[in-house]
């Protein structure tokens, strides 16, 4: 199938809409800590791991903290967000992710899913979706966060793929860098103009075919 083998995917934001959770704890942090926190802010936290994601949304206020302030500051972030995520049920899966994802694997591709997050077990078993993945690899597997490589290539080596055989579909403009510096094929999942470096975009799971996908891999092309 024109050389492509495995498809990498992101969990928030691609699989399931649990960004929208993210923003809103984060923002919550913000309003307490006394600063404005908006969506397009929200756009650099995406894909980035959650003391990352602090740090941003510090430099965003303005704020400079000790390190134990800040390690509190994450925790209580991650307990707003999992009061949100506990409540999920496979309804949030976002539209078309699940059938797309079986098309893939009855196609005969390996599927990783490529996250993060550090909830992601939580959030697979709430959702029911862990069956979709060959392999799982999240922030609780690697120490470099996106745009760092790292994830991605870690779902190559644990599948036993090339990366240059490798699909990323990612919401995120880190995660777009990160599937560049992999050496692997990027299918942004969002808004073009956001998601300017990926090689294709589409606006979710559901409005992109396999077919599509194959079609748009250049096995030809000089990645590393
Ligand atoms: C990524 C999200 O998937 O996971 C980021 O896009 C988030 O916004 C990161 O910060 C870490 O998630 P968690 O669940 O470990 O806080
Ligand atoms: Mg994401």
């Amino acid at each position: 199938m024109s050389g492509l083998e495995a498809c990498l995917f992101d969990l928030d934001g691609v699989i399931v809409d649990t960004a929208k959770y993210h923003f809103i704890a984060w923002r919550q942090l913000a309003d307490e800590l006394g600063f404005v926190f908006t969506e397009r802010d929200n756009e650099r936290l995406k894909g980035v791991s959650r003391q990352r994601s602090l740090d941003i949304l510090l430099e965003v206020g303005g704020l400079s903290l000790s390190e134990d302030a800040k390690a509190k500051l994450a925790a209580k972030k991650n307990g707003i967000y999992l009061d949100y995520i506990r409540k999920m049920t496979p309804d949030e899966i976002l539209p078309g992710a699940q059938e797309f994802l079986w098309e893939f694997k009855a196609a005969g591709l390996k599927t990783a899913l490529a996250t993060a997050s550090k909830n992601s077990a939580l959030i697979l078993d709430l959702l029911k979706i862990r069956p979709l993945f060959d392999v799982v690899v999240d922030g609780n597997k690697v120490s470099r966060t996106k745009p760092d490589p790292e994830v991605f290539l870690k779902c190559a080596e644990e599948l036993g793929v090339e990366p240059k055989r490798c699909v990323v579909f990612e919401d995120a403009e880190a995660g777009i860098e990160a599937a560049l510096a992999a050496g692997m094929f990027s299918v942004g999942i969002g808004d073009p103009a956001i998601l300017k470096k990926a090689h294709i975009v589409a606006p979710g799971l559901g409005g992109i075919s396999l077919e599509e996908v194959v079609l748009a891999f250049d096995p030809g092309k000089d990645r590393a």
